[in-house]
């Protein structure tokens, strides 16, 4: 099915099923234990032998010898691998270093080797015993003091141009009569799911079978085959249950190809598990970047000329944090300028991480509007709604195909209360603690992605709906079954979701907020061909049937789709695809969050008291499901304001707190107090679905209202994250 723009005829509007708050349909299957994660699955030739990944100590360098004799002799081992006797002839599309590297070294915990054993022990063991010759290179590893070259690279992550520009934007900053010239930075930060990086790999008639734990299981089998020089078709990835992602698991990563290598060498099926403390600079993670916003007003506070500039640093200069996106299109200005540099770091490779761009972006430009504001002396909700836009303002030409951004921030101003807002920084006390409020805006572009899915209706007039789609602790199960039960008029307990199999049509998968619209909209597709081919059945057009209680509909005439079940299965699949039309609207996602926070007089400790989103996201498909995406993504915003810091060794090139002792981030009970609101207009452009992403949006802006808040509790103004105590002792009010 091409979409091309609102449907005369949708099947979903009716919001039987969709739209209703219905409990995840794997949810019992999770608390139970039946819903089996990547380390937990069954395959049918008995248990797994073990892999350990051995790593490397260095960030750079070369691997001049390696010594397995003695581990090879250990109790229990069954092969290692390596570089020098595994054959891994490609690269993955999604990989910016080797998954297995030798004789060069390119980052620290770069794997080197698995040593397979029977037990873990045994592997982990031997191991051990592996005595590696490395000489080891100089690294450069510090993004604030890079000497190096800045590469300007021409597009960033997710295809925009890397730097943009309208209007003359250093002359009308230069003469506006308001200016704000500010620098920020963000660290460098870690996915840090829940479940690590997990694969169980076999070999079965010359094809590769591997269970892992992936958001985008056609990326990793595509990426797989090319890394091992094979057809696709040689590889099957299954991927049912992923506890969480986080973006780290977007790409094919060392556990599964080792796996998949170890399998071969060993002859027998292979388990790896990542071990927590390798996450950190074996996988992926987020640059650190350092921001500098301009933003030019007049006296009444409209902005005439906003520049935004980015630097971040990644392995092999590769991918930039692309950190100005949100400015590009959140507020008014007829000069502007946003640009991004990219430096060459020695330090673990950097890949997309909880709203790549937009979440570290607004942690700059969303302070620097309250900024701003407080040198208006105006209200930051006011500053906010002043320069509010119907159009993509880069693009002056092209209108939102929604944007409902500055009721997102009245209706959260009236039930935050925000009007009872201290006034001034550091007037409100309570007892020990200064109390302020924060506000940012939420802004995270929707992205439109092809997408397929297969049904079949099967005996008994019930539905299976299968695509590759993974659901990565999202409610991808539950939604697809409410679209599917919606279209065709079933209750949800008769629709069965299968997800996460390559044998399954290609899906858009699941990242970048993107999954739950597109995913939805392609088992939408097939369900409309299912009702074409059961209309072709009964002899009628499908365009005059109906479908409810099990039941099509013509007429005064209802046939009962068991009944049509049981002359055979029916099995229709299609793809959603989006028409080049749809480029004449920009589309995106936005909100407001609201934040109050408690600083201690004394200690500087910072407690959030309570935070309310308010989201404008289109249709929302299950209010329960991304209610809780929405939560989660506001914990996550917590972390990246006050705790979420890799540090890097910058000498040696290398995340010194590699577990989660040392990187701290919140939990939902950190947080007393949290709210969502959904407007839930429509948006009729986004797909037949009228949805678009909300788990991403949530956390985008968090931050930034965060710090806006601890600078109302006490004027103090912190442009580096995370805001920690040491960086608010000096400046804390006197204590009286
Ligand atoms: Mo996301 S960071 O695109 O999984």
């Amino acid at each position: 099915m091409k979409f091309t723009g609102p449907l005369p005829l949708n099947h979903t509007d009716a919001l039987r099923v969709i739209g209703q708050p219905v409990d995840r349909i794997d949810g019992r299957l999770k608390v139970t234990g039946q819903a089996l994660y990547a380390a937990d699955r069954h395959i049918p030739t008995g248990p797994p032998a073990h892999g350990y990944v051995l790593v490397s100590p260095v960030a750079r360098g070369r691997l001049l010898a390696m010594d397995c004799t003695q581990a090879l002799a250990a109790p229990g081992v069954l092969a290692i691998v390596t570089a020098g006797n595994a054959n891994v002839p490609g690269h993955g599309r999604f990989n910016n270093s080797r998954l297995l590297a030798g004789p060069m070294i390119e980052h620290y915990h770069q794997a080197i080797g698995l040593v397979v054993a029977t037990t873990l022990e045994q592997a982990r063991h031997a191991a051990g015993l592996i005595r590696c010759q490395i000489e080891p290179d100089r690294v450069q590893a510090d993004l604030h003091s890079h000497e190096g070259d800045w590469i300007t690279p021409e597009k960033v992550p997710g295809g925009e141009a890397g730097d943009t520009s309208l209007g003359d934007f250093d002359a009308a900053f230069d003469q506006a009569p308001v200016r704000l010239d500010a620098w920020y930075s963000t660290p460098d930060q870690s996915p840090a799911m829940m479940e690590p990086h997990a694969s169980i790999a076999h070999w079965q008639d010359g094809r590769v079978i591997l269970r892992t734990s992936t958001q985008m299981v056609n990326w990793v089998k595509s990426d797989l085959a090319r890394t091992l020089g094979i057809a696709e078709d040689r590889v099957e990835v299954t991927s049912p249950y992923v506890g969480g992602g986080f973006g780290s698991k977007t790409s094919l990563r060392a556990d599964a190809l080792l796996a998949v290598l170890g399998a071969q060498a060993a002859g027998c099926a292979v388990k790896v598990v990542l071990p927590r403390h390798l996450l950190f600079n074996n996988t992926q993670h987020r640059g650190a970047t350092l921001q500098r916003v301009r933003i030019g007003a007049d006296t009444a506070g409209r902005i005439l000329a906003i520049g935004h500039e980015s630097w971040s640093g990644d392995l092999h200069g590769k991918r930039p944090e692309a950190a100005t996106l949100p400015t590009r299109a959140l507020y008014s200005g007829a000069h502007r300028m946003t640009r991004t540099r990219l430096a060459s770091l020695d330090l673990p490779e950097c890949g997309p991480m909880r709203a790549p761009g937009e979440a570290p972006g607004l942690m700059a430009l969303e302070v620097a509007m309250d900024e701003l504001a407080e040198r208006l002396d105006l209200d930051p909700v006011a500053v906010r709604l002043l320069n509010d836009t119907a159009t993509d303002p880069e693009h002056p030409e092209t209108p939102f195909s929604a944007r409902h951004l500055a009721e997102c921030f009245r209706l959260g101003a009236e039930r935050f209360g925000w009007a009872d807002r201290p006034g001034r920084p550091a007037t409100r006390r309570q007892g020990d603690w200064w109390v302020g409020y924060g506000t940012a805006a939420a802004f995270r572009h929707n992205i439109l992605i092809p997408s397929a899915a297969r049904v079949r209706l099967i005996t008994g007039g019930n539905l299976v709906v299968e695509t590759d789609m993974t659901d990565i602790g999202t409610g991808t199960y539950t939604i697809m079954a409410q679209t599917a039960a919606e279209v065709m008029g079933l209750p949800l307990d008769r629709v069965t979701v299968l997800l996460g199999h390559s044998d399954f049509p290609v899906s858009c998968g699941s990242a970048g907020q993107f999954g739950a619209n597109n995913s939805t909209a392609g088992v939408y597709a097939a369900c409309v061909q299912l009702r074409q081919m059961i209309a072709q059945q009964i002899g009628v057009n499908s365009d005059d049937i109906g479908f409810a209680d099990g039941e099509a509909v013509h007429g005064t005439r209802r046939y009962s789709l068991a009944d049509i079940a049981a002359r055979g299965e029916l099995i229709a699949e299609d793809r959603i695809d989006y028409g080049a039309e749809l480029s004449a609207m920009q589309q995106a996602t936005f909100g407001a969050h609201f934040v109050e926070v408690g600083v201690h007089r004394v200690t500087g400790e910072i407690r959030v008291r309570r935070m309310l989103a308010v989201c404008d996201a289109g249709r929302i498909l299950n209010p329960k499901t991304a209610a809780s995406q929405i939560c989660g993504s506001m914990v996550m915003g917590v972390g990246a304001a006050l705790m979420e810091h890799l540090v890097p060794d910058t000498a040696r090139g290398f995340f010194v707190n590699h577990d989660l002792a040392g990187y701290e981030f919140p939990v939902c009970a950190d947080i007393p107090d949290q709210d969502v609101i959904f407007l839930g207009h429509d948006d009729a452009q986004s797909s037949p679905m009228k949805a678009k992403g909300v788990g991403e949006l949530g956390l985008c802006g968090v931050a930034a209202a965060i710090a806006n808040a601890v600078h109302n509790a006490t004027g103090i103004r912190v442009r580096e994250y995370p805001v920690t105590v040491d960086k608010l002792l000096p400046g804390l009010p006197p204590v009286a």
